[in-house]
């Protein structure tokens, strides 16, 4: 299977969770495009935290897509209870997935089911198929036992 993996991660974490995800991918003979969603402008705490709080997106570099793959892996932090503006603005640009498979991971210092559940809704209003998702806590993801059997986890699940 092709899978694309799209991540946003500022000090680091999300992108251990994306590359882990990745690295389980590889292993079970999927081949991987790892994209990493840069915003346009640097974005300060203040703005970060105001844009998450109004739910507002932020530019993106480029125009980034799910491209061709069958699999589409996105990755990304929680602020402030809410989607991160960046990963917004990704789901905004998103166009149609035509029904092709979606993985959903949340990063925070704690877990953010329902950060999880408004991205989904956002995938499934861009005609995404089957979606596995997972809120983490960024605690385990410094355990890489326990990252590496989630990651396997989640593979397992979003390629049967
Ligand atoms: C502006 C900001 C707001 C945050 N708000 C929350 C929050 O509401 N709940 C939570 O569990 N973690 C929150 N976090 C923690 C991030 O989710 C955590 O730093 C992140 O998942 C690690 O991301 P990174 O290392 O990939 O950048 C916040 C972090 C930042 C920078």
């Amino acid at each position: 299977m092709k899978a694309t993996v799209v991540y946003f991660s500022v000090s680091g974490k999300n992108e251990q969770v994306a590359k882990a995800i990745d690295r389980e991918l590889k292993e079970k003979g999927h081949t991987t495009d790892v994209v990493y969603l840069q915003p346009k402008r640097p974005m300060g705490v203040i703005k970060a935290v105001i844009n998450s709080v109004f739910s507002r997106s932020v530019e993106l570099a480029e125009q980034y897509s799910a491209g061709d793959a069958e699999l589409l892996v996105l990755v990304g932090p929680v602020w402030a209870s809410s989607v991160n503006p960046v990963t917004r603005a990704f789901l905004a640009q998103l166009t149609d997935l035509g029904g092709r498979r979606v993985v959903n991971v949340v990063g925070g210092f704690n877990p953010h089911v329902n950060v999880v559940r408004e991205i989904n809704k956002q995938l499934k209003a861009h005609k995404a198929g089957p979606i596995v998702s997972r809120a983490l806590r960024m605690r385990d993801v410094d355990n890489p036992d326990k990252m590496a059997a989630v990651a396997a986890e989640i593979v397992a699940e979003a390629t049967a």
